[in-house]
C-alpha cells in the first residue's frame, strides 16, 4: 500500500498508509490527521480538504482539473501546490507523497 506523509498545521507528521483508489483525504480522516475537515464527504464542493502538495510532488500530482480549480477559489490561503485531497486518488506512483494540511478552520 502507498503511503502518504501529512504534516500537519502544528506541524506533526503523520506517516499512513492508504490503499490505492482512495483519495489523500479520505486517507486523513481514516488515519485522524486533524485539519482535513471534508464537510461536503468528498465531492469537490466545500474546500475544506485544502491541503499543500509539497514541492518535490507537484508535477507528479498533476494539475487540479476544471471543476477543481473553481472549488478551490473558495479555499483560504491558497498557495503553489494547493489541491482539494478528496481529488486526488491515491496510486503506486505516489508512494511517500508528502501533504502539507492547510488551515482549514480558518
Ligand atoms: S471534501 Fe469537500 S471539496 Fe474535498
Amino acid at each position: 500500500m502507498p503511503k502518504v506523509i501529512y504534516i500537519d498545521v502544528d506541524g506533526e507528521r503523520h506517516e499512513t498508509e492508504v490503499s490505492n483508489g482512495s483519495s489523500v483525504m479520505e486517507g486523513a480522516i481514516a488515519n485522524g490527521v486533524e485539519g482535513i475537515l471534508a464537510i461536503c464527504g468528498g465531492s469537490c464542493a466545500c474546500s475544506t480538504c485544502h491541503g499543500y502538495i509539497d514541492d518535490a510532488w507537484i508535477d507528479r500530482v498533476g494539475p487540479p482539473n476544471e471543476i477543481e480549480e473553481s472549488t478551490l477559489e473558495l479555499a483560504l490561503d491558497r498557495r503553489t501546490g494547493s489541491r482539494l485531497t478528496c481529488q486526488i486518488p491515491m496510486r503506486d506512483e505516489l508512494d511517500g507523497l508528502v501533504v502539507h494540511v492547510a488551515d482549514n478552520d480558518g
